[in-house]
């Protein structure tokens, strides 16, 4: 928690920043083995074949699901199934009886849209009604309160509101492991995928190789892969060894010191992984750097290093990956990109252009890793609080810190949780996907 939060999260700081105006951001619910999936009630909303289905299939997680509201309960959860649309009207009656119930959200709630994807409507009235619903999602997230988030789930032709990865995100949607994901929409590609048998270790038996791991956001990622159950391989550079020998030591996992910019990069990993492993089935790309100018002062120096580690490395490895026959069992492939790749960045045209290009190599990647029945993704985090983010200039930073539905900074963590559950067998069927984790930042996209 930064100081801020801190300050106004009780007493007399409560008190005056509430006076003021000033953001009052509240403490996540995050995850913790062991706790709940969510807290309180979860109501269903709609009455599609497709809301039925999913009701009866929530209740064998041992949820306490309500198909109608009970006046003044406090809800966990609302879920709010459209995924019959024929026409923008039908959004009125779903919507405003979800609306009725809004005041009864418990702190740290969930409100979760399942529709179908625009792209694959078959008529404009088809097309309007669903694309509508991203707008209304978008909206709805700015307006929840007290650490509630709001996403939703579109499915692809193919899935379903019981799919494996439909209930794969669900889970994840309700759970702390979303806590700084909110205002977003992510597209189930597939009826793929498979949940996995204990919810704790999603992850158990799985080889994963994680770059740039010494670190930040990269040690974030090691510890919550290795909390899930995998075994894994860090990569980062010769200089940072003594960093990455500590987090390999702390994850009981092996350090292998290479730039990922080298050119035998790939079979490196591939080799490190085989020989001490025995075998390899998750990359997470999660290795950058910044080299920050505005353009008109941009040298080539900048632009190329950065090129070079955030993307080029990348498709060079990922080729090497595709071509081996080490990485055919349900292979998942998840890369870092940034919001600066969505919504642009001043001084960062270099930096942008390369996570611009994560994503658009995530999606061209997605029918070639398919044909192995893997799936590809890419996370982008908006403001995370890390080393990086705490050299910025005060003003910068808090304005960055504050702009956003949740009124605060991410934690590596939070990057950490999704990239896990794109990681996961309960993500099988979502891929060439790229999901945010910001916190709804509301400057850029
Ligand atoms: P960081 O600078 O703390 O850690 C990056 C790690 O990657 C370091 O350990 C570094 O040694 C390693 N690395 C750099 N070049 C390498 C190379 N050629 N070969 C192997 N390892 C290399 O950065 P942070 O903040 O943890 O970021 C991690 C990822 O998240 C990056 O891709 C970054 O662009 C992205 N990101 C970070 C955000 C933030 O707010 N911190 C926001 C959006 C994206």
């Amino acid at each position: 928690m930064d100081k801020y939060t801190q300050l106004v999260s009780r007493g007399l700081g409560k008190d005056i920043a509430k006076k003021l105006g000033l953001p009052q951001p509240v403490v996540l619910r995050r995850h913790e083995p062991g706790q709940p999936l969510v807290q309180g009630p979860v109501l269903i909303q709609g009455s599609t074949a497709g809301a039925d289905e999913l009701a009866s299939t929530l209740l064998a997680w041992n949820l306490d699901i309500r198909r109608h509201a009970v006046p003044k309960e406090k809800l966990g959860a609302i879920i709010l199934v459209l995924d019959e649309l024929a026409h923008p009207d039908d959004l009125e009656k779903p919507v405003l009886a979800a609306a009725a119930s809004l005041r009864d959200l418990a702190p740290n709630a969930r409100v979760i849209t399942v529709s179908r994807t625009a792209a694959s409507a078959s008529t404009p009235e088809i097309a309007a009604a669903r694309q509508g619903v991203d707008g209304l999602l978008r909206s709805l997230a700015k307006e929840l309160r007290a650490g509630a988030t709001g996403n939703g789930i579109l499915l692809a032709d193919g899935a379903d509101t019981t799919s494996p990865s439909t209930l794969g995100a669900l889970r994840f949607f309700l759970s702390g492991r979303s806590a700084y994901v909110d205002g977003q929409l992510l597209a189930v590609t597939s009826g793929a995928g498979q949940l996995p048998d204990d919810p704790e270790k999603p992850l158990a038996g799985k080889v994963a190789v994680v770059t740039g791991a010494a670190r930040g956001i990269g040690a974030a990622i090691a510890r919550t892969l290795y909390r899930d159950g995998a075994a894994l391989v860090l990569v980062d550079v010769p200089a940072a060894g003594d960093h990455l020998a500590a987090v390999a030591n702390e994850v009981r996992g092996t350090a292998l010191q290479l730039d990922i910019s080298r050119a035998d990069a790939g079979q490196r990993i591939i080799d490190h992984a085989v020989e001490r492993h025995g075998r390899l089935d998750l990359v997470i790309h999660n290795a950058g750097i910044t080299r920050d100018k505005l353009l008109a002062n941009m040298d080539a120096g900048r632009w190329n290093s950065v090129t070079a580690v955030n993307i080029a490395a990348q498709l060079r490895i990922n080729e090497v990956l595709l071509a081996s026959e080490h990485f055919r069992s349900a292979p998942r492939i998840v890369s870092v990109a940034s919001t600066s790749g969505i919504a642009g960045n001043r001084g960062q045209t270099n930096y942008a252009a390369s996570k611009g290009g994560v994503m658009g190599m995530v999606r061209a990647t997605a029918p070639l890793i398919g044909a192995h029945g893997g799936s590809i993704n890419a996370v982008a985090p908006g403001f995370i609080e890390t080393e990086m983010t705490a050299r910025m200039p005060f003003v910068t930073r808090e304005a960055a810190r504050r702009l956003n539905s949740l009124q605060q900074g991410g934690q590596p963590e939070d990057v950490a949780e999704a990239i896990a559950f794109l990681a996961s067998d309960a993500a099988g069927g979502i891929s060439g996907e790229v999901l945010r984790v910001c916190g709804q930042q509301l400057v850029g996209a």
